[in-house]
């Protein structure tokens, strides 16, 4: 087969990397990839978003299977454009991308099928926001509806909080603010293939999300994370699959919208009772790097049966192990941040049991040179939580970038509770 990946980041590579592993695979490209992705598939110079170009991209190079990473594309009817064009694709159309594009649009599915999630209200101008916010009171989430990259989310403890967040949302021409419940707990995202009818869970992952030790400091893309998320136990899992994540892929279906691909729902668990927090409609970054770890090459027969709407036919083989991402960024990252400075070690950094995914990272006259926020993630695999970090952090400390930055506490929930 031959097989385009839209994106490039780490997750991306991810990706590359397990089907390039995968003997159904012939000739792998990525769009635009990156300096990682380039050492195992042709990168190629192309917008993601732009349907037009993909789809005549896929008919010149024979493309058999196309897997999309990123959001946006998906949103921008990527997906909808190649399956037009008799290509199979793994990834939802730009109607069922609403479930992460939409906040309200997710909350009134919600609604419909009885899903727990926070209570909420939808406003489109600041004076009924505001007369909400007065009668509700803090604590409480402000949120732009629309795909905000993490950026649209105040969790506001104090009035103040809400209403200087209110404020700056609305001063945007058109806004349209979501006002919700703050749910309290611990988070954790659960991730399932769905090809429309019949769902699949492929694992589950906890992110850090703060740039800063102890989740402190700005959100950020994700700075690290590790799987299977221990909170998620098997029976809160089959709880947030019965109650949430079933019943919103059927009422897709019924409302003609199917959902197909990865459906990531981001949870909040509090006394063993899972609530949405979010719908993501693909895979996280860098949860998917957690995730292609321990899944590896099956992870494009997955993909695959997705596409195919074969699901029902379809299993999944599991390890007993842990897999924990560490994600390098450029200091300064999520602020303003340095590009090109050469990286050295990475050479040596990969072992067994160890992968150096590539985000940000450009060749240049043959020396690897970052060229983003988010620049490496270093993911371990191991049959236990606490030696996949440490395995991860071994490579960390192999790599030789003293611009680059990490978490060095990973994992600590988990690792805390079980005292390593
Ligand atoms: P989102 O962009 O919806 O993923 O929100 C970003 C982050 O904000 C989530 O990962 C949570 O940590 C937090 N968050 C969002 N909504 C809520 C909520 N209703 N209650 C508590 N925390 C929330
Ligand atoms: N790591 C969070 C996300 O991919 O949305």
């Amino acid at each position: 087969m031959n097989i385009l990946v839209l994106g490039g980041g780490g997750r991306e590579h991810a990706l590359v990397w397990a089907f390039s592993q995968n003997p159904k695979c012939d000739a792998l490209f990525a769009a635009p990839g990156n300096a990682g992705i380039a050492a195992i598939a042709e990168c190629v110079e192309l917008d993601p978003c732009d349907s037009e170009r993909v789809v005549e991209f896929c008919d010149a190079q024979s493309i058999d299977f196309v897997v999309v990473g990123p959001e946006a594309p998906l949103v921008a009817g990527v997906a909808d454009a190649l399956r037009d064009a008799g290509i199979l694709t793994f990834g939802p159309s730009a109607a069922a991308a609403e479930l992460e594009a939409s906040k309200a649009f997710t909350k009134e599915i919600c609604a419909a099928v009885g899903a727990p999630t926070a209570a909420h209200a939808t406003f489109d101008d600041l004076a009924s926001a505001e007369a909400y916010l007065a009668e509700a009171g803090a604590p409480i989430v402000v949120k732009a509806d629309g795909l905000a990259a993490g950026k649209g989310v105040t969790v506001a403890e104090t009035m103040e909080e809400a209403q200087a967040a209110l404020t700056q949302l609305f001063a945007e021409p058109g806004a349209r603010v979501v006002l919700e419940e703050m749910l309290r707990g611990e988070e954790a995202s659960l991730f399932v293939l769905a090809d429309g009818d019949t769902i699949l869970p492929i694992g589950s992952a906890q992110d850090h999300k703060r740039i800063g030790e102890g989740d402190r400091g700005p959100n950020t893309g994700g700075m690290g994370a590790y799987g299977p998320a221990p909170v998620l136990t098997p029976g809160i899992e089959a709880r947030a699959i019965a109650e949430i994540v079933a019943p919103v892929v059927a009422e897709m279906a019924r409302r003609g919208c199917p959902y197909q691909g990865v459906l990531y729902a981001g949870l909040m668990i509090e006394d063993g009772v899972p609530r949405l927090i979010e719908f993501n409609a693909r895979f996280g970054d860098p949860e998917a790097q957690v995730l292609v770890m321990r899944l590896g090459a099956q992870l494009l027969d997955l993909c695959l049966a997705t596409a195919r709407g074969e699901l029902a036919e379809t299993s999944v083989t599991w390890a007993d192990d842990h897999a924990l991402c560490v994600v390098m960024a450029a200091r300064g990252y999520p602020g303003s941040y340095a590009s090109g400075e050469a990286i050295g070690g990475l050479d040596t950094a990969e072992e067994p049991g160890v992968r150096v995914f590539h985000a940000g990272t450009k060749r240049v006259d043959g020396t690897i040179r970052s060229a983003g926020g988010r620049v490496l993630s270093i993911t371990g695999r191991a049959p236990t939580l606490a030696a996949a970090r440490d395995r991860a952090y071994e490579a960390v400390d192999r790599i030789h970038w003293p611009g680059g930055v990490c978490r060095r506490d990973i994992g600590w929930r988990a690792l805390g509770k079980d005292a390593g």
